[in-house]
């Protein structure tokens, strides 16, 4: 291997930017040719490939987002896309990549190796955590702290006025910065998608808490839920309890945004040695993540795979905490 394309593609995460620079650099590190594909799958397709300098990669760690940009491609779902971004590789002579994003684009980057036999190494990177073969996700860490920042200020006014909120939380499909957010801002109630609630379990609770006198309250609501999205809940419980006060929250992209935490910038920086270590130890088709604080190569195959859930025993904190 000689030449390494790098893209993120997906849903960005604080931390894409560390994980690049982590690869780039481990590449200068090897003497490889190092190359940044723009807008992710999309900017495959459509040529956008250029070699990289240690200049692209000064002060980027520390950003959010990805200097790299990201997309969802359409395209590359397609075998006539997948074509397409082959040949573009090789006209660069790219030998490998170094994917960063979620379960689409690991399946992405999967595919592409299955079809054309281009090796890569895949880096998880998402703020949603659901990905097996590590323990948490790049940008999981920061999407939680920026929830939580944002929930604490939500609780000085709940708590002013006397208010039930109904936060929302990103996590298409899976519950984990809704759990985590949850046990750290003190909600009175966590719905993930993973585990449904039925709204009279929730009323009740919600009734116990306000003879208990709380002066606020806040329901996390995961994205996605089981029992819909928070405005949908606030609606059901209003009609079972309408003396309350009740407002709705969105978090939405917020979570998305913002300089990586600490624990983000170690996670990337060493999964992007990760992936250029590992192609060229010949792990190819291979997730890069990180369990007990060990680098561990997972077959993306096995990393995509929809079995990593929320914690029963954090799911069992949270019920314990806010009883
Ligand atoms: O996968 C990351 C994520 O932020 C999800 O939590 C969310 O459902 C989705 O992306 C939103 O995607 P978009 O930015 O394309 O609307």
């Amino acid at each position: 291997i000689r030449k390494i394309g790098v893209l993120t593609s997906g849903g960005d995460s604080p931390g894409m930017n560390a994980a690049i620079r982590a690869a780039v650099r481990a590449g200068f590190y090897y003497n490889l040719e190092m190359y940044g594909i723009y807008r992710g799958y999309e900017g495959l397709i459509q040529n956008d490939i250029k070699k990289l300098d240690s200049k692209n990669i000064a002060h980027v760690l520390e950003r959010g987002g990805t200097f790299l940009k990201s997309a969802r491609s359409d395209e590359f779902r397609t075998p006539e896309g997948r074509k397409k971004a082959y040949e573009n590789l090789r006209s660069h002579g790219i030998d490998a990549l170094v994917v960063i994003g979620g379960d689409g684009s690991l399946t992405g980057a999967h595919l592409f190796y299955k079809e054309f036999g281009i090796p890569a190494v895949g880096l998880p990177g998402t703020i949603d955590n659901d990905l097996s073969g590590t323990d948490v996700t790049i940008g999981f860490d920061t999407a939680c702290n920026t929830a939580i920042e944002a929930i604490d200020k939500i609780r000085d006014t709940a708590t002013s006025h006397d208010r039930l909120f109904f936060v929302e939380v990103m996590g298409r499909d899976a519950g984990f910065i809704a759990i985590n957010a949850g046990i750290g801002s003190a909600a009175a109630a966590i719905l993930i998608p993973e585990k449904k609630m039925p709204i009279e379990d929730l009323v009740e609770k919600l009734k116990i808490r306000t003879k208990a006198k709380k002066s606020s309250n806040i329901v996390i609501v995961a994205e996605g839920g089981k029992s819909g999205g928070a405005a949908e809940i606030a609606e059901k419980v209003k009609k079972h309890l309408p003396y309350y006060d009740i407002k709705v929250t969105i978090l939405g992209h917020l979570q998305r945004g913002g300089a990586p935490s600490s624990y983000d910038r170690l996670l990337a920086s060493k999964l992007g040695v990760a992936a250029v270590e590992g192609l060229l130890q010949g792990k190819y088709d291979v997730m890069a993540g990180l369990i007990n604080h060990k680098v561990v190569y997972t077959p993306i195959k096995k990393a995509i795979v929809d079995d990593k859930s929320v914690d029963e025993d954090d799911f069992r904190v949270a019920k314990i905490l806010s009883t």
